[in-house]
């Protein structure tokens, strides 16, 4: 089913990974691999997984000097994976680097702006940053797009910025109406995602952490508006 929900699998070994995919059979989910599994797993898994068929967005959010970035995206450009991404954080020639490094494959490459787990008061408090969220995400928009980016990642309260600059935006922090909000500060529904503008939108503990995550997963499906 092609649709632009994508699964956050933050499971800590393969078996758990296979098991909670099982009942997914038929569906082909986007599924979007991050640290956790990663570090696990390594490549090896994700090549396996892109063998299966399915889409996948690996999160692993690199940011390091220019260099180490464009030598560590080569490696990962040979995964052949649908998106990565960098910190934008990590400036203009680190992200003009990451694409360099991603030349030659389709990995659509994004930008994290401003992670959804930190708000205005985090900003100025613990990074010394004096400007509001939405302001960083906009700046950080603009420079992943100077960089030549495809997108960001932000919350769907952003989305809006994105769409502005013709990026597109992969956002997480959604949660279906009634979930906990676990560490995230920035949070919406599908729903709102959808009529936020998000392009993608990032599901993890909503659906993983659920006693029926099939169920969960077609109703974020159809709240984002894909049926
Ligand atoms: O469980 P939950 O839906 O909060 O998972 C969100 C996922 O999106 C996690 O895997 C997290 O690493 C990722 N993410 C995020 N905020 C960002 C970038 C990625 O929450 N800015």
């Amino acid at each position: 089913m092609e649709n632009n929900v994508i699964i956050a699998c933050d499971f800590a070994t393969k078996d758990d990974l296979y098991n909670f995919l099982k009942p997914f059979e038929g569906l082909n989910p986007y599924l979007k691999i991050g640290m956790e599994l990663f570090y696990a797993c390594g490549p090896e898994m994700v090549k396996e997984l892109k063998d299966k068929g399915f889409k996948i967005f690996l999160d692993l959010k690199l940011c390091d000097i220019p260099n180490t970035v464009e030598k560590a995206m080569r490696n990962l450009a040979k995964l052949g994976v649908d998106i990565t991404n960098v910190h934008a954080s990590g400036g203009i020639k680190m992200m003009e680097a990451a694409k360099r490094g991603l030349a030659g494959s389709n990995t659509k490459l994004i930008a994290v702006t401003i992670l959804t787990s930190l708000d205005d008061t985090a900003l100025s408090q613990e990074l010394d940053i004096n400007k509001t969220v939405k302001e960083v995400v906009y700046d950080y928009a603009k420079n992943a797009k100077k960089a030549g980016l495809d997108g960001i990642v932000c919350s769907p309260l952003e989305a809006g910025i994105a769409k502005e600059l013709g990026l597109i935006s992969v956002t997480p922090g959604i949660r279906l109406a009634g979930d906990q909000k676990g560490d995230q500060k920035r949070v919406t529904t599908p729903h709102d995602a959808y009529n936020l503008g998000s392009t993608y939108i990032v599901v993890g503990r909503s659906i993983t952490g659920s006693e029926n995550p099939v169920e969960q997963y077609l109703k974020c499906v159809k709240e984002f508006g894909n049926e």
